[in-house]
């Protein structure tokens, strides 16, 4: 199980850490992948932008591969099962520990004068939304560590109070670091927010993508044979293993380290393979998302099988907790 923020565009960064596990997961195991809109209105109460985004984010990951055949693919608000646990759960988690949470933290500095009890209570939703399927395994990055610690205490505690319904969730990811796709502007990563410049979304069309890894940084190559790259040159030389063949890539190695290499032939020949491998998944989230039609068939379904799985697990929970009284 995992969720995804209605926010930004999907970026390469995303795609390559993580929608690729959601992929490869939905061959191996039963997922239930959700759109957090309801996360959203933590710090966004306007919803006017909120169907264009969920319609956006839906696309692109169906654009990414993954399958609404084979995954239940929903909307958080969708399934009002959520908000009773969440509700059940609030008497679980302790104002102290929500306090001081690192997102929280963050999100008081960011936003000062809307601290409401929604964003204390982000991570108590979110185990909601984890445990609502009893699920084990949850894709999701490091940033999303303290909130899986967080959702493992509240089962702890539920599980101790009123007996065994929930398996405790763990961060999953196949082999064990993340992929970290680099910017290319050789400042850290790719990212939703940042230099817009420096990072390649999956909506990006084809001049743009070539501009932007046209403007990635270089200098004018090494003077002896064999040498280290800098940080910037071997980011260019990550993205390139991302997406050219094995030959394209041999062949600039090889002429890095004889020292012949010219990287502006470099970058035209990366920025050839982005389109390449970009065009595709553009045109088709562009095409999924000019079938509303078909998103609502997708959500519908997605929502079904959500909601199967939320109904059995609150039928145990009400069960558990003596809220059966007839
Ligand atoms: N908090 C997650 C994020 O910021 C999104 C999210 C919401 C989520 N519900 C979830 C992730 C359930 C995993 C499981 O990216």
């Amino acid at each position: 199980m995992s969720g995804i923020r209605p926010t930004g565009f999907l970026h390469l960064g995303n795609y390559f850490g993580a929608v690729r596990n959601y992929v490869r997961m939905q061959e191996e195991y039963e997922c239930f992948f959700m759109v957090a809109d309801l996360h959203s209105l933590t710090t966004h109460p306007d919803t006017k932008d909120l169907k264009v985004n969920v319609h956006r984010v839906l696309s692109e990951n169906i654009a990414s591969g993954l399958d609404p055949d084979k995954v239940a693919l929903y909307c958080q608000s969708h399934i009002h099962e959520t908000s009773e646990l969440y509700l059940y759960l609030n008497m679980l988690a302790y104002q102290g520990e929500l306090e001081k949470t690192v997102t929280f933290k963050e999100k008081v500095r960011q936003h000062p004068n809307n601290v409401n009890a929604g964003l204390l209570t982000y991570p108590v939703l979110q185990a909601a939304d984890i445990i609502l399927h009893r699920a084990s395994l949850v894709p999701v990055g490091k940033d999303q560590e303290q909130h899986l610690e967080m959702a493992r205490n509240y089962v702890q505690r539920f599980n101790h109070r009123y007996g065994k319904v929930f398996p405790e969730p763990q961060a999953f990811n196949y082999g064990s670091e993340l992929i970290k796709v680099p910017s290319l502007d050789g400042t850290g990563k790719m990212s939703k927010s940042e230099n817009q410049m420096a990072t390649l979304y999956l909506s990006d069309d084809d001049d743009l993508i070539r501009k932007k890894v046209m403007k990635a940084k270089t200098d004018s190559g090494p003077t002896e044979n064999n040498s280290k790259k800098p940080d910037y040159i071997e980011n260019i030389f990550l993205l390139m293993r991302l997406v050219s063949d094995e030959g394209t890539i041999k062949k600039f190695e090889s002429e890095y380290n004889n020292c012949t290499i010219r990287y502006g032939d470099m970058k035209k020949q990366l920025a050839e393979d982005m389109v390449r491998f970009i065009a595709p998944i553009r045109q088709k989230a562009m095409d999924i998302r000019n079938n509303e039609s078909y998103l609502k068939e997708v959500m519908e379904k997605g929502a079904e099988k959500a909601r199967r799985s939320a109904k059995a697990t609150m039928e145990l929970v009400r069960q558990a907790m003596g809220l059966n009284y007839y």
